[in-house]
């Protein structure tokens, strides 16, 4: 198989596909999903409306009637508009695109969500990953200084960060909204138990869209995320997408999820009060670091040398609870792992499997 070497980017060939652990047979902790199925009479109400589906039929391409409905349950501010995306992914990939001129620069704080890197690295644009500070927080004045010399096109702000799960402070995003010389992309993945947004903000800028998902609230498996924001954005990124990119299956599935999304939504609050009792059982253990959290998951740092967080991990794996290992990725991130938030028993295994491993 030479003719492949030959020919694939000598960029790609050296990089490693997206690595997902295969989960069966474990508590599964390790991608912020939501722990909940559906009841089982919105089952029953979804597959009625997939057995109606054509599937013939290719979706139809505006994908109007989902939209709609989303700027009327999330609330999008009169006159923006929405592209729906395979996931919100989809949405960075589109996004990055569309801004993909020779000479424009990605910028994001780092560490991040991984993806915002690998769509500028696959468009051949220059990213620059502006550290935060050692706990996590925005170092503002640095990544200000640092637009000031790149003059980024695209700028990512995860609001909360994911893997950090921090809120950066609403202040602080603005100055940056308003200093940035090109398009601020604010990442609200993990809204839903955070309470801040920037959604109703969107109009106050002319330089700002907010990116959403479902994947979060129950829906990870129907893959779809959209970005909102003033239609001289929206359609330029519609320029660039697929033209059936969301599925019928999703797009019902969506659509009957959604005009019940009194259902996730008290879901999502379970989690956010499970989370809370989480940060105080792991304020209560020793060897370990937690950073604050407005998200479905904790970051924790156990203490100790290089390899300390690999080994916890490991010995949380042989009692059957699978989280998130940073270790040899970002270097800030040696020794954190990222505990997701799950139903209170599958937490209260998660902490005894973490306390266990840490003794
Ligand atoms: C900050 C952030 N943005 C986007 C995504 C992508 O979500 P999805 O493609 O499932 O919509 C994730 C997933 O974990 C994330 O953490």
């Amino acid at each position: 198989m030479t003719r492949a070497k030959q020919v694939i980017r000598a960029d790609v060939q050296g990089m490693t596909a997206y690595h997902v652990s295969d989960a069966s047979g474990f508590i599964k902790l390790d991608v912020m999903e939501s722990p909940y199925r559906l009841p089982a009479w919105l089952a029953k109400e979804v597959g009625d409306v997939v057995a109606n589906l054509e599937f013939n039929r290719y979706p139809v391409p505006t994908a109007h009637k989902l939209r709609e409905l989303i700027k009327d349950v999330m609330h999008v501010p009169a006159g923006c508009e929405v592209l729906l995306g395979t996931g919100s992914d989809e949405c960075i990939q589109y996004i990055t695109a569309a801004v993909a001129r020779e000479g424009a620069v990605v910028m994001a704080p780092a560490p991040s969500f991984a993806m915002f890197q690998l769509y500028a690295q696959f468009y051949r644009l220059p990213f620059i990953g502006v550290p935060l500070n050692a706990d996590f927080t925005l170092d503002t004045e640095r990544f200000l200084a640092a637009m000031v010399e790149h003059r980024p096109s695209l700028v990512w702000i995860a609001f909360p960060n994911n893997p950090t799960g921090n809120p950066f402070p609403v202040a602080d995003v603005e100055r940056i909204i308003r200093a940035a010389p090109g398009l601020v992309v604010i990442d609200e993945a993990y809204q839903p138990f955070a309470g801040t947004t920037f959604m109703p903000r969107i109009t106050e800028f002319d330089n700002l869209v907010v990116l959403r998902t479902v994947s979060k609230i129950g829906m990870a498996g129907v893959r779809l995320g959209y970005v909102s924001g003033h239609p001289e954005w929206i359609n330029e990124f519609d320029k660039t997408r697929s033209p059936f990119n969301v599925s019928v299956l999703s797009e019902a599935v969506a659509i009957k999820l959604l005009e019940n999304k009194a259902v996730l939504d008290a879901q999502a609050a379970i989690v956010c009060a499970e989370r809370d009792d989480m940060v105080a059982h792991l304020a209560g253990l020793d060897g370990l670091t937690q950073f604050p959290s407005a998200a479905n998951f904790v970051l924790v740092r156990v203490e100790g040398p290089a390899g300390a967080g690999t080994r916890v991990f490991d010995a949380m794996k042989r009692q059957g609870v699978l989280v998130k290992n940073f270790s040899g990725g970002h270097p800030m991130l040696d020794n954190c792992l990222r505990l997701t938030i799950g139903t209170p028993d599958e937490n209260r295994a998660m902490l005894a499997a973490l306390k266990s491993a840490l003794s």
